[in-house]
């Protein structure tokens, strides 16, 4: 471990130390005292009785109904959506902890996965290269202007350019020690299917940088600047960083705004969002090219109560539209929807009318549910019977995904009567599209917990789980338990972890980029392993006595295949080398 590891390592203690696990969580859930630990409704997932725990004296939490676990860290980057990094400034501020900027400028990388603290850099190297290229090209600054872009926006939103080069970013990075492999874990650069060498990404195209709420690049748009060139956009795909569903681009810029408003702008494209910023419209936020899903309700949810959703006028507007209002909708977001004249966007209209007919069309909105019943009711069969019939079970469909049953009384009174059902047949409808999603989404949280479970009682982990329960044991047998002796690799690289490092077994969690094996280990350390300590003993002879047999059963494989005589010989004395092994151990026993 390097120093600036272990500088970091000592930080995160500090703060664990200092933090209690139930006032961070507590924001968010209300919890109730459960014998050493606390219970409460899941954050992050719908459920009716508490099954999130949390346990303050091993500052870990865990939810027996979707398996999401971790510690206090994992808790932060889970529900506010951000960094590992984020997490642990936030919560140092909180205990009076500094935690210094993770950003390493000597650093080369290039393993196979990457570093969060390398991929920022690739990305904030890139922006500057960018820009620079930008301040360059007459091309693009022609371009920016000719878009109705100043000075100061370009500047602002750190606008940029890729010149027409298949190296020129890769050599950039280079000097700043972020090797060509680097560049293409993060998006950068792409790797040919021949495997050759790496070559950017974006070229000849301006540059949209993508940052993240606290306003580090993350991501880029590329934008062709030749009107018939193909794609329009070429963006960035996911890495470690970027998350479509999860980024809205210009929410760094915006959110004071939207917190100041008390409302945020959703449209379509960079550019629209950027021609609003600049006509003083600084509220608004675009999606990355992706359609409006229920993690981008959960994080909207977080910072505003009153969500204006702006899309264009074409047969696609309207599906997205629509869509929009069904992932949203459930989350009790207080949603608005504004459908543009056929033919405009937000751009076009500030271009050629100004923010006031802007705003003009914003007041104009109507609710999320309203167009969702226009829309229903757009084919014109509203009034035959089977048309309504239809829009009612539309209606309940949506409903029926609501948890606040003040508020689905509320909708169920006004809607039965607007289309003239019975109320009680209606709210019937309702609870049956209800009980039905749940039924639908907790058979998926419960199957992965089941899983959890079965992987947790396993031969493999149950013996694991008895180590971490019990320290002293585990001190004495690590010694003479080898990793080989775990086939899962899941539970060989938990082990080699657990062994690796003296410490809290809490803070291993943050070392864990599998999400399957965070949930675990949280499991294992939540629940208490309820076997005595002889039966370590037992398990390890059985998982010994496990090995030998499959190096018996491998042998018999390559005896019943060997054709040389030499070979059949060999096998032959190894496998009776192991059979003698293994009726020892049974006598052991
Ligand atoms: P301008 O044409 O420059 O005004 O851009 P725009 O931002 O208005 O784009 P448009 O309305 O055509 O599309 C909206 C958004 O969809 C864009 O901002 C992109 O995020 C995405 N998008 C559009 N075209 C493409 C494409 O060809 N590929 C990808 N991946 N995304 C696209
Ligand atoms: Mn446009």
């Amino acid at each position: 471990m390097n120093e600036r590891n272990s500088k970091l390592e000592q930080v995160k203690e500090e703060i664990r130390m200092r933090l209690d696990i139930v006032t961070v969580v507590e924001r968010y859930v209300a919890l109730k005292r459960a014998g050493t630990s606390y219970k409460g409704l899941c954050p992050f997932h719908k459920e009716k009785s508490p099954s999130f725990h949390v346990n303050p004296d091993r500052s870990i939490f865990h939810c027996f109904g979707c398996g999401k676990g971790g510690d206090v860290f994992a808790f932060l980057m889970e529900i506010e959506g951000v960094s590992f990094m984020e997490a642990l400034k936030q919560a140092g501020r909180e205990v009076g902890v500094a935690v210094e900027s993770a950003q390493n400028r000597n650093q080369t990388y290039s393993g196979p996965t990457l570093n969060r603290d390398v991929a920022y850099a690739a990305n904030g190297h890139a922006m500057n290269y960018f820009y620079e290229e930008m301040k360059k090209s007459t091309e693009a600054i022609e371009y920016f202007r000719s878009r109705g872009l100043t000075g100061e926006t370009v500047r602002e939103f750190r606008l940029g350019f890729a010149p027409d080069s298949w190296d020129g970013l890769i050599n950039y990075l280079n000097v700043q020690r972020i090797s060509p492999q680097t560049a293409a874990l993060a998006g950068l650069a792409v790797t040919s299917s021949g495997g050759s060498r790496p070559y950017d990404r974006f070229r000849k195209r301006v540059i949209y940088p993508i940052l993240d709420m606290a306003g580090r690049p993350v991501a880029f748009g590329g934008r062709t600047m030749d009107p018939e060139g193909q794609p329009k956009y070429l963006n960035s795909p996911e890495t470690v960083l970027y998350r479509k569903n999860r980024i809205f681009y210009g929410l760094h810029q915006a959110r004071t705004e939207i917190r100041e408003k008390g409302s945020v702008i959703i449209v379509e494209g960079y550019m629209d969002m950027l021609m609003l910023y600049q006509a003083g419209i600084q509220n608004a936020i675009a999606t990355c090219g992706t359609a409006m899903t229920v993690e981008h309700g959960h994080l909207l949810r977080r910072i505003t109560g009153l969500v204006y959703l702006v899309f264009d006028g074409d047969n696609a507007g309207y599906q997205a539209a629509e869509r929009a209002v069904q992932n949203l909708f459930p989350l009790e977001i207080d949603l608005r929807v504004v459908i543009l004249p056929l033919g405009e966007d937000p751009d076009s209209i500030i271009n050629s009318f100004g923010p006031e007919r802007f705003n003009e069309l914003l007041s104009g909105a109507v609710t999320g549910l309203e167009f969702y019943i226009s829309r229903l009711s757009a084919d014109g069969e509203s009034e035959t019977p089977q048309g309504k019939s239809r829009i009612v079970t539309s209606l309940a469909t949506l409903l029926g995904g609501v948890q606040n049953q003040v508020l689905v009384a509320h909708f169920g009174r006004e809607l039965a009567a607007r289309f003239g059902v019975e109320e009680v047949l209606f709210r019937r409808m309702i609870s049956q599209k209800n009980d039905s999603n749940r039924a639908g989404f907790e058979s998926d949280q419960g199957k992965r917990e089941r899983d959890l479970e079965s992987l947790l009682n396993s031969e493999e982990g149950s013996l694991l789980h008895l180590l971490l329960t019990k320290p002293d044991q585990l001190f004495q047998w690590k010694e003479k338990i080898s990793i080989e002796l775990f086939s899962n690799s899941l539970f060989r690289n938990l082990y080699s972890l657990i062994v690796s490092k003296d410490v809290d077994h809490t803070s291993l969690i943050d070392e864990m980029d599998d999400p399957t094996m965070r949930d675990l280990f949280s499991l294992m350390l939540i629940r208490e392993s309820l076997e005595s300590s002889e039966s370590i003993g037992h398990k390890v002879l059985k998982l010994e006595k496990n090995i030998i047999d499959r190096k018996i059963e491998q042998i018999s494989r390559q005896l019943s295949m060997a054709t040389r005589a030499e070979d059949k010989m060999r096998l032959l004395s190894e496998q009776s080398h192991l059979l003698k092994a293994q009726k020892g151990r049974r006598s052991n026993t």
